[in-house]
């Protein structure tokens, strides 16, 4: 069989640490493959004009595969300050690098497993009705749909025209926002099609089918955002008609961070539109030892892009023996490994962290609840590159 090819983006800060670490252990672990690198992020935003430019694009669109590891986003003034001067004045506007390749690429399903590890100091614990202390354990899998609503761009300051009359023919707009000056409106829509939450339901109920998940959960906010999340509900109770072994729950989503630490046991898939996926995805992912082990992937009908959910970390990137935990990204590349059918090897890595992770032995400074400053590697911390040297002595 031929090789594949991966595309690699480790892109800004942290995601230089990472990404050749979680290579190192696939590598290890009998995974054959070339990578290939793509130019993406801050640098490349304050050098061309564009943190996404079209040589990534051309390179995915080939190989269909990517890792990618961590982006830098600033705002808009800082945006503007730091790029090439020759560039500034042309009207260039910074955007997410990662959202642009959701959109650009439809992947629009976005699955971010949340679960935990045994021996994790970083697992959530509950104290009981009689004083014992409680180490529930989650196994929660968030389906959030990764292209429309609140990320969907369709945005205005001061609307023209048209928006304005439109937005004016409705009866709740004019009630409560047409005394406003215009010029003093802005207005972000949240905007979901049929196809694309049905897409991301039938994918939820799907992988609770497969991996034996006992309920889907959407989570959304239909008693008030009653035209789309009120869409996504009355999609959910049709799709779970298809699905006899699965039961459907609903839930809102300001209530379900209320009773995250209540009952996380009691959950198995949940879907959401983006906004509130994004919103549950970090709140499950901080019971079972936060940015250090949120893994995702963003999949679409060709092409699929898998990343940690943790940021570049800028001030991190500049230790000189990197102390960043490896493992969100390590596990990453496990959901890549699934996708492509490569399951038994996934399984091998996945095995071979939870070992490391219950041994307790070598911990990454956040796991060992310590401020992340150089010094952690004289106090016991491991380096990345330890932590990724111990998962790979375990592959077995
Ligand atoms: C995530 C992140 C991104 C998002 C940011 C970096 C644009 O929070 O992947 O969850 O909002 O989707
Ligand atoms: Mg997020």
């Amino acid at each position: 069989m031929p090789k594949r090819t991966i595309v690699s983006m480790p892109g800004d800060g942290i995601g230089n640490a990472v990404l050749p670490e979680a290579i190192r252990v696939l590598d290890a672990a009998g995974f054959e493959a070339e990578y290939v690198h793509a130019d993406i992020g801050w640098e490349f935003w304050c050098k061309e004009g564009n943190p996404l430019p079209q040589r990534t694009i051309d390179l995915l669109e080939k190989h269909k595969i990517g890792l990618f590891g961590a982006i830098t986003s600033k705002p808009k003034s800082d945006a503007d300050a730091e790029l090439a001067p020759e560039l500034r004045g042309q009207g260039l506007v910074y955007f997410s690098p990662i959202v642009g390749l959701r959109q650009h690429f439809d992947l629009d399903k976005c699955v971010r497993p949340c679960r935990t590890f045994k021996g994790n100091p970083l697992n959530f614990i509950r104290r009981g009705a009689d004083g014992s202390v409680e180490e529930p354990e989650v196994d929660v899998v968030v389906f959030r749909q990764n292209t429309e609503c609140l990320y969907g761009g369709v945005e205005w300051s001061n609307p023209p025209d048209l928006v304005y009359e439109a937005l004016m023919s409705h009866p709740k707009f004019q009630q409560n926002f047409g005394s406003a000056p215009r010029e003093e409106l802005a207005i972000s829509t949240r905007i979901f099609t049929r196809r694309a939450t049905e897409r991301i339901l039938r994918a939820a109920f799907e992988h609770a089918r497969e991996f034996g998940y006992k309920s889907v959960t959407v989570c959304e906010k239909p008693n008030v955002i009653r035209e789309t999340s009120g869409m996504m509900l009355a999609l959910g109770k049709q799709i779970a008609k298809e699905y006899p072994g699965v039961a459907l729950w609903d839930t809102n989503i300001d209530a379900q961070m209320m009773w995250l630490t209540k009952n996380p046991e009691d959950y198995g898939v949940i879907v959401a539109g983006n906004m509130f996926g994004d919103i549950i995805s970090d709140g499950f992912a901080g019971l079972v030892g936060g940015l250090g082990f949120a893994c995702s992937a963003n999949i679409g009908e060709e092409v699929a892009i898998f990343e940690p959910t943790h940021g570049s970390a800028p001030k991190y990137a500049e230790y000189e023996i990197s102390i960043v935990n490896p493992i969100a990204m390590i596990l990453s590349t496990c959901m890549m490994l699934d996708h492509i059918g490569e399951t038994e090897t996934a399984a091998l890595i996945r095995n071979a962290v939870a070992e490391v992770v219950a041994e307790g032995k070598v911990r990454t400074y956040d796991m060992m609840k310590m401020r992340g400053r150089p010094e952690v590697l004289q106090q016991g911390a491991a380096s990345t590159t330890q932590m990724t040297d111990a998962i790979i002595a375990k592959l077995r």
